[in-house]
């Protein structure tokens, strides 16, 4: 298969990247901006040079993507301006990205390859605030911050996109997930960061008592998951929950990462104002519906995940000590 991984050289992508290798007779081409202000690197990609083809470029700029979506059987959109507080401090850097940029790429599939399929990666946050106690699919969206609010308006494009032109487009909203090849900073997800404290055995900071539940995943099923999505052309022109069956509260995740790394201390403080008021509260969000529609069930529990991220990290830092 001819497969175009846009943001492939973010968290999630190079994951989707090494899951589309595993199988023989997929040639995929990356594109990513290697965006600054996200702290974006090419480094995570170097391990799987030789077997991809990478193009530095924009999924704003339309004659790119009039260009690379041709010929290609499927599309994953990872590419996004991800944090959430940037989009606060810059909203119009988000609505250029998260909303601009998948216009310019659907205008393009609509106009270059209306066969390909087109998964567009959006997020649980599009919600807000959390109404009763399980959320699925029909929960309004009231979401908290520009980030959110754009991904949910960008997830419409790709629903009227295949309403109206017959795009196969298919969107998937992930929430918290983690594993190798993240980044360091807690605006790019919790756990990522808090594994990141306790591998240099610092201490992990919570707010109040740590009580709010999230549902979790190990990327590398997030990365299945979306590989297994082209199998089931059915499910295209619908949105779906993508998440793990098991939710902890923030408390028990920091806990977790402390009990697997050997390393780092739990510390509770006061709820920042600034975060207080982007906080999602408890949420508990079912992804059955995607699960029963393609028979798929995540491989890794919390513990399983978190003890293959120490694995994964323990052999790249083997790996660059060799010099390889
Ligand atoms: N990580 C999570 O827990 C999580 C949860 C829910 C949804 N998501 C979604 O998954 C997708 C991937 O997220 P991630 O965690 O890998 O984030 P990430 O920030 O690691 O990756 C995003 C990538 O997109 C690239 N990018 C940004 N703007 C671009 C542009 N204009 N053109 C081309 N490339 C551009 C960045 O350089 C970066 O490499 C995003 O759509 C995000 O909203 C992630």
């Amino acid at each position: 298969m001819n497969i175009l991984i846009l943001g492939g050289a973010g968290f999630l992508g190079n994951n989707l990247v090494r899951r589309c290798l595993q199988e023989p007779g997929n040639n995929i081409v990356v594109v990513d901006s290697l965006e600054p202000r996200l702290k974006s690197t090419i480094d995570n990609l170097k391990e799987v040079w030789d077997s991809i083809e990478f193009i530095q470029g924009d999924i704003r700029d339309a004659a790119l993507m009039k260009k690379i979506v041709q010929g290609k059987d499927v599309i994953f959109n990872c590419a996004a301006q991800t944090s959430h507080p940037l989009s606060l401090t810059d909203p119009f850097f988000d609505v250029e990205v998260n909303c601009l940029g998948n216009l310019t790429l659907l205008e393009a599939v609509k106009k270059y390859n209306k066969q390909a399929l087109v998964i567009y990666i959006s997020s649980s946050t599009v919600i807000g605030k959390a109404v009763g106690e399980v959320v699925n699919e029909s929960h309004g969206e009231l979401p908290l911050e520009i980030y959110s609010a754009n991904k949910g308006v960008a997830e419409k494009y790709y629903r009227i996109y295949n309403r109206v032109y017959n795009l196969n487009t298919l969107t998937l909203r992930f929430a918290n997930l983690y594993g190798p090849y993240g980044k360091a900073y807690p605006e790019f997800g919790f756990i990522n960061y808090f594994i990141s404290l306790a591998e240099r055995d610092k201490e992990i900071t919570i707010y109040g008592e740590g009580q709010q539940n999230r549902n979790v995943m190990y990327v590398e099923d997030a990365a299945d998951l979306l590989y297994q999505c082209i199998f089931h052309k059915r499910i295209f022109g619908n949105v779906y929950f993508a998440v793990h069956r098991e939710h902890y509260s923030v408390r028990k995740i920091a806990e977790e990462i402390v009990s697997v790394f050997g390393k780092g201390k739990i510390v509770k403080i006061e709820w920042p104002e600034t975060r207080r008021r982007i906080e999602i509260d408890n949420v508990i969000i079912s992804g059955a519906k995607l699960f029963y529609e393609i028979k798929w069930e995540p491989k890794y529990t919390l513990r399983e995940g978190l003890i293959k991220t120490k694995e994964i990290f323990e052999n790249r830092k083997l790996k660059h000590a060799k010099g390889k």
